[in-house]
C-alpha cells in the first residue's frame, strides 16, 4: 500500500520513534561532509520527488531538495500557480499525471482537503508540507530537537503559548503517538482543533487548555510558539491584541524549568510571539531545530518509500 504521510498518524507512534532514530545516525554519520554529498548507501538513487507550493517556504523548500540530493535522489520545486492546478486543472488529474513521471509528492497548500484529494489520487507517496490542519513534518524534526537535547518524549511536559494553529495541532497529535502532554495557552477563540485535543486524550496525553500563560509554562521541560498570523490569514488587529498575553519573554521563561528549551518552527516575528532576549538566549533551540527540517525529511521520505 502506497505510504502518504498528511498527518503524524499515518505513520505511528513507532515509524516516528524509528524516524528520530534514523536521522540521529544519518546526521552522526555525514558530520562535516558537504552539505551536497550523498550519504554512502544512497538509498533514494534515481527518485524523485516533486513538491507543489500554494504557500511561501523557506525550510521546506530547502530542507527536502537537500534531503533528496543526500539520500541519492533528486527534487523538482513546482509553484502552484505556474503549473496548470493554477489554470483549474483538478488535483486528481494532476495526481496521476504526476504519478507516471515522478515517485513521490510534497504538497504545501492553504486547505488539508486539496493534500487529501491529491493521495486520494496519486499511486505514489503524498507528503503534508503543511496545510491549514497541521504540519507534520516539522514536528518530527521539533521530537528530533527534543531527543538530541538530552530530553525523553515519554512524560515531557511541552507548553504552547499563543494561536492554536495548525503547529499545535501536530504536537497534540504527536503527544498522543509519544505520550507527552501538552499545557497549551491560547486566547478565547483560537483554541486548537477539538479534533486533535480529543485524539491526544483519547491516547493518554494530558492536554490542558487554558488562558494563562504562566498556567501553561509552569514547570515546563519545553516552551514552543509561532507567530500569531500564519500565512493566508488576516493581520486582524483584534487577533495580534488578544495575542499579546502570550508572548514568551524572559519573566515567562522563568516559570519553566531551569534547564526548559525554547523552540519555534520559524519564521519568527521577533517582538510579538517571542522577544529578541529568549529567541537569541542559550535555552533558544530554533536553529537546531531549522536544521533538523533536513535531518528529519530523510527520515519521512525513508518512511514512505517503505525503506524504514
Ligand atoms: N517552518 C517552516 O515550515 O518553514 P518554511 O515556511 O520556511 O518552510
Ligand atoms: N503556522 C505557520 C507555520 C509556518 C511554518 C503558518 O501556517 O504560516
Amino acid at each position: 500500500m502506497t505510504r502518504h504521510f498528511l498527518d503524524l498518524a499515518d505513520a505511528g507512534g513507532d515509524a516516528i520513534a524509528a524516524m528520530i532514530n534514523d536521522a540521529i545516525d544519518r546526521k552522526a554519520a555525514r558530520t562535516d561532509w558537504p552539505k551536497g554529498k550523498a550519504d554512502t548507501d544512497r538509498p533514494l538513487d534515481g527518485r524523485v520527488l516533486a513538491m507543489i507550493f500554494e504557500k511561501n517556504s523557506t525550510r521546506t523548500r530547502v530542507s527536502f531538495d537537500m534531503a533528496m540530493r543526500q539520500l541519492g535522489g533528486t527534487s523538482l520545486i513546482m509553484e502552484a500557480s505556474s503549473t496548470q492546478l493554477g489554470r483549474g486543472e483538478s488535483i486528481a488529474d494532476t495526481a496521476r499525471v504526476l504519478s507516471r513521471m515522478v515517485d513521490a509528492i510534497m504538497v504545501r497548500t492553504d486547505d488539508h482537503a486539496k493534500a487529501e484529494e491529491m493521495a486520494r489520487h496519486a499511486s505514489v507517496p503524498v507528503i503534508n508540507g503543511l496545510t491549514d490542519r497541521s504540519h507534520p513534518c516539522q514536528i518530527v524534526a521539533d521530537l528530533l530537537t527534543v531527543v538530541e537535547h538530552g530530553k525523553a518524549l515519554p512524560g515531557l511536559e511541552v507548553a504552547w503559548l499563543g494561536d492554536g494553529n495548525n503547529v499545535l495541532n501536530s504536537i497534540l497529535e504527536a503527544a498522543g503517538l509519544m505520550k507527552f502532554n501538552v499545557r497549551a495557552a491560547t486566547p478565547q477563540g483560537y483554541d486548537p482543533d477539538d479534533e486533535f485535543v480529543g485524539a491526544a486524550r483519547a491516547a493518554g496525553a494530558t492536554v490542558t487548555l487554558t488562558r494563562d500563560a504562566v498556567e501553561a509554562v509552569r514547570g515546563a521541560d519545553v516552551v514552543v510558539t509561532d507567530t500569531w498570523i500564519s500565512m493566508g490569514q488576516d493581520h486582524a488587529s483584534e487577533k495580534l491584541a488578544a495575542m499579546e498575553p502570550y508572548r514568551v519573554d524572559s519573566a515567562l521563561m522563568a516559570h519553566a524549568k531551569p534547564d526548559a528549551m525554547f523552540l519555534h518552527c520559524l519564521p519568527a516575528h521577533i517582538g510579538d510571539e517571542v522577544t529578541e532576549e529568549v529567541f537569541e538566549s542559550a535555552q533558544s533551540a530554533v536553529f537546531d531545530e531549522a536544521e533538523n527540517r533536513l535531518h528529519a525529511q530523510k527520515s519521512i521520505l525513508l518512511w514512505t518509500f517503505g525503506l524504514l
